[in-house]
């Protein structure tokens, strides 16, 4: 988590490095920070709260300059601990975690040297103040080799009044280079732009990016080439475009979301095929990315592939499955850069599984482990809830199962404007948010598919309302958690797959009898008016191993408009982080 960014050119760094961190608010917002080079000193801005609340620092002289959005892992959320972190002759940003900082510190100590934060990131500072001896680059070469964990960092020095110096392991950067001036950043989005050339940094690699240009240097210091990566200007598209969140957007983004991953899945097919020759299939990832593996379970084993599972990337990486080389690992990750699902996706390799990178950012570490990749097309996606992205994961999924076990069906072409339908008929909800915004608990509930629908439920609802949720098989109910139902329980019943649905329905029956206000979503005309329900929003048909794509919609809503009600900001969740980098 945490973002970084720096600039160097002709234009103002203040407003370039504010516009940045813009870009990658998404990525922690407790405090915010910019250093600015200007005069031979550092003008150090720094704030606790929202990006915004630095945005007067724009109006500051200054052609370079690094700033930080963070999201507090080591020290409490304080003008203090905010980045960049000055020491001396530097100013340092940092994205990731230095696991051996207490040693670190500890020698600084001894040697005397004070320090202002509790971060584990301020060290990198007093580090490269005692490595320095005259020459940047080595004493950047020193310092990494002396750090575990993982960095991006940007670095100024007051003896270089326009360079920037960047390194990384393990955390993502990229480089911009322009006739403008360099930036560089945690990702893509926030250097992105026309007439910038983009490279992505690698691990061990250092980049000196100076008012006219970028060079690239190796774990040894030997100057390196570097290939520039290609990217679709609209796919960095970050406007809210009169919308007054991002989530709303994104949900109403969903349809396009699906209809362009269906398509550049077909352009992409002939890489499944070398994926083909295993035993087994795990399909790992977090939240949101984790239920779209379960959905994708269901879906491979209606498809009859090889035996596939999800897991949760989190107690995959530690756990003692069979992984070999006759397994197949799919990794799902809208960002990418999600620290466990990119430690389970190491360790499968480690262990000669194959593996295969179901990712939104195409330049990510993720996809740098992969054999294969696979990209959802969702754009990009700000709000911290996923929703186009869940969408988008089921259509690769889907359609990668499809290759895989040569299905003569192909994922249905008019998904994409059932979606669009979907997301008229359910409009409706923002009355069920109305009611259930006072609820105790709410319970979503389903069976088969609606079951993995209902654990994305709840995980939206608890994520921006902050009111405790849970997704629950429908038959799990009586073995346990009846015993919480009461009228302050609301539970949210989906009822889309017509060969469990009278068993749902019993369900329903069962907390309608102890008082639960109960709302249902059906594609189903006959459940359509469900005697004792509160409402029932009716969803277009489809097969039932495609509803998930459809019946999540409501469910999104429902979030949204309850956290709005609630006076809740949908986009930016407490606490949270949209790339979680750290384990
Ligand atoms: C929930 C949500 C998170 C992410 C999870 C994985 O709305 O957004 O649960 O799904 O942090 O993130 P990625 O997909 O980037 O690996």
């Amino acid at each position: 988590m945490c973002g970084i960014v720096g600039y160097t050119g002709r234009g103002s760094a203040a407003r370039a490095v504010f516009r940045g961190l813009k870009a990658l608010e998404y990525r922690g917002y407790d405090s915010v920070g910019i250093a600015l080079m200007h005069g031979g000193r550092f003008a150090l801005h720094k704030r606790v709260g929202r990006v915004d609340c630095i945005q007067d620092v724009q109006e500051q002289n200054g052609e370079i300059g690094i700033g930080h959005t963070r999201w507090a892992t080591h020290g409490g959320v304080t003008e203090e601990n905010a980045h960049p972190h000055v020491y001396q002759r530097f100013a340092v940003v940092h994205n990731g975690i230095i696991e051996n900082y207490r040693i670190l510190k500890e020698e600084c100590l001894l040697r005397g040297e004070r320090f202002s934060s509790e971060t584990d990131s301020e060290v990198i500072a007093h580090l490269f103040e005692w490595e320095y001896r005259g020459d940047l680059l080595s004493a950047a070469q020193r310092v990494c080799r002396r750090l575990r964990g993982s960095y991006a960092i940007a670095v100024l020095c007051l003896d270089f009044p326009s360079v920037i110096l960047c390194a990384k392991k393990d955390s993502p950067l990229l480089v911009g280079a322009s006739v403008e001036g360099q930036f560089a950043a945690s990702d893509l989005s926030a250097v992105a732009r026309k007439g910038v050339t983009c490279y992505r940094m690698e691990n061990g690699e250092f980049s000196i990016l100076d008012k006219e240009s970028v060079s690239f240097f190796g774990a040894d210091g030997t100057a390196i080439e570097k290939t520039p990566v290609s990217y679709s200007l609209q796919e960095q598209d970050t406007e809210l475009g009169g919308y007054g969140h991002y989530m709303i957007k994104e949900i109403d983004e969903i349809p396009q979301a699906v209809e362009r991953t269906i398509r550049a899945f077909k352009r992409e097919i002939e890489a499944v095929q070398g994926l083909k020759d295993v035993f087994r299939i795990h399909i790992v990832g977090c939240g949101t990315a984790y239920h779209s593996g379960i959905a994708a379970k269901l879906f491979a084993q209606k498809r009859g592939c090889v035996s596939t599972e999800g897991y949760l990337a989190s107690e995959y990486r530690y756990g003692d499955q069979t992984v070999d080389a006759n397994t197949l690992v799919i990794a799902v990750s809208q960002s990418g850069e999600t620290a466990d699902t990119v430690a389970a996706a190491v360790m499968a390799k480690k262990r000669g599984a194959k593996l295969l990178a179901i990712t939104n950012v195409a330049h990510s570490t993720l996809t740098s482990y992969a054999d294969c990749v696979l990209h959802t097309k969702a754009g990009c996606e700000v709000a911290v809830a996923a929703t186009k992205s869940y969408n988008a994961q089921l259509a690769v999924l889907y359609s990668f199962f499809d290759a895989f076990s040569a299905c003569r069906e192909r994922i249905w072409k008019g998904l994409p404007d059932l979606c669009k339908k979907t997301i008229e008929a359910s409009r409706r909800v923002k009355e069920w948010a109305n009611q259930m915004k006072s609820a105790k608990c709410a319970y979503f509930i389903g069976r088969r598919f609606d079951y993995a629908v209902a654990m994305e439920g709840s995980l939206k609802w608890k994520e921006i309302t902050y009111l405790p949720g849970d997704g629950l098989a429908a038959g799990e109910l009586k073995h346990g958690t009846l015993a919480l139902v009461d009228e302050s329980t609301p539970v949210v019943a989906l009822i889309t797959d017509q060969a469990v649905a009278d068993k749902t329905f019993n369900a329903v029956h069962e907390v309608i009898a102890r008082g639960a206000p109960v709302y249902v979503v059906t594609s189903i005309p006959s459940y359509a008016n469900c005697e004792g329900a509160v409402d029932t929003v009716l969803i277009p048909q489809t097969k039932e191993e495609y509803m998930p794509m459809l019946s999540v919609i409501p469910l999104q809503l429902l979030a949204y408009y309850a956290a709005v009600a609630l006076g809740n900001d949908p986009d930016k969740p407490r606490n949270l982080a949209k790339s979680v980098t750290v384990e």
